[in-house]
């Protein structure tokens, strides 16, 4: 697979997303003890009539952060104001979006860990008091204003908790961190998102689909999307697990769902440095990756299924990992890869 395909699953496309994103609670699927902890906050605001305190949402891409920031406004019966960011590029943007808004409204703000220091401490007092004083004129007749905010909820989302600030962090009232979702939550996904496209799915196909999803909705749902365009060419329209299976393999996707990134990985780990140990920083350096990115959104899956093992010392490779690079544990490679 190349770098392009595999970027390509796990990136939004937003028209396609907006038409498969749950709206409520009760359609979001897997993550439960987040949902909960999400579904008791807001009805613990609504029960004293408040508007929801800030929300921090932290994990790899393609959990479902962007969708329950929209939950939760839904569940609040507010709208959202939608940015990220990198958008923000000076702190009179942040007062122009923070004036605009109605009482309660969620002001979302998508990597928010990328967000201007300058800008970032605007939002403090925006955050904390609902005021934000903004430097007026120049020069001598410079003077600071304040302006009163409505009240409203930050829904911040990150990629990488790790960056950001212990002020910016502070002020949010929960965090919560979403975790990759095991083949049967995704499986109801795909199941659920079939529905919606109106194609047949039969469940070991749906099954298939999620196995080799990487543990993400999104990657989930694309792959459904092309798995359908296979199916309607080549299968009357049904999937079912060989139909999934041989439309998956035309597409070069991993049996294990792994992707580009996470085989130069494994390759960097077992081939140049024998399987470890080795310090994030210099895989990071041989595979052209930074180091934060590796550990928050690489490194969790690998682990999680059990490719990689992070010790004091650095990264270990695992027996796994050398099966699915087709290599024995010394590093020779046994068969032609089948990756
Ligand atoms: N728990 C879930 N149940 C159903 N669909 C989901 C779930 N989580 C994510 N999705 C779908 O996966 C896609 C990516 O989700 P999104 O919220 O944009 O991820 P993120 O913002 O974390 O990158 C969207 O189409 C979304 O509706
Ligand atoms: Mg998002």
């Amino acid at each position: 697979m190349t770098d392009h395909a595999t970027e390509a699953l796990n990136r939004p496309d937003r028209e396609f997303e907006i038409g498969l994103r749950p709206s409520r609670f009760a359609d979001f699927i897997g993550q439960d003890k987040v949902r909960e902890r999400l579904e008791l906050f807001v009805e613990a605001a609504r029960g004293r009539g408040e508007s929801l305190d800030h929300v921090l949402l932290s994990g790899p891409p393609g959990l479902g952060k962007t969708t329950l920031a929209y939950i939760l406004a839904e569940a609040m019966g507010v709208h959202v104001r939608a940015t990220s960011g990198p958008v923000i590029d000076k702190p009179g943007d942040l007062a122009g979006l923070l004036t605009s808004i109605e009482p309660g409204d969620v002001v979302f703000i998508d990597e928010i860990h990328r967000m201007q220091r300058a800008v970032e401490e605007y939002l403090y007092s925006a955050m904390e008091d609902f005021v934000i004083d903004i430097m007026i004129d120049q020069g001598p007749n410079a003077r600071s204003v304040r302006l009163n905010l409505p009240r409203f909820t930050l829904v911040g989302a990150t990629t990488r908790s790790g960056l950001l600030t212990a002020p910016l962090r502070s002020r949010f009232a929960m965090t919560a961190r979403l975790d990759y979702s095991p083949p049967e939550a995704l499986q109801a996904i795909v199941e659920r998102s079939a529905r919606i496209l109106n194609v047949a799915v039969e469940e070991d196909g749906a099954m298939e689909i999620a196995r080799r999803a990487r543990g993400t909705p999104r990657i989930a749902n694309n792959l459904l999307r092309r798995v359908r365009d296979f199916a309607q060419v080549r299968a009357d329209n049904r999937i079912d697990r060989p139909i999934a299976d041989r439309a998956l393999r035309l597409l070069d996707i991993d049996e294990n769902g792994l992707d580009e990134m996470d085989k130069r990985i494994l390759d960097a780990l077992i081939e140049r440095f024998a399987g470890g140990p080795v310090g994030v920083g210099s895989l990071a350096v041989c595979v052209g990756e930074e180091p934060g990115t590796i550990e928050e959104v690489y490194e969790p899956y690998l682990i999680q299924e059990g490719y990689v093992k992070r010790t004091p010392q650095g990264r270990v490779a695992l027996p796994r990992a050398y099966a699915t690079t087709g290599r024995d544990p010394t590093g020779r490679a046994e068969s032609p890869r089948l990756l």
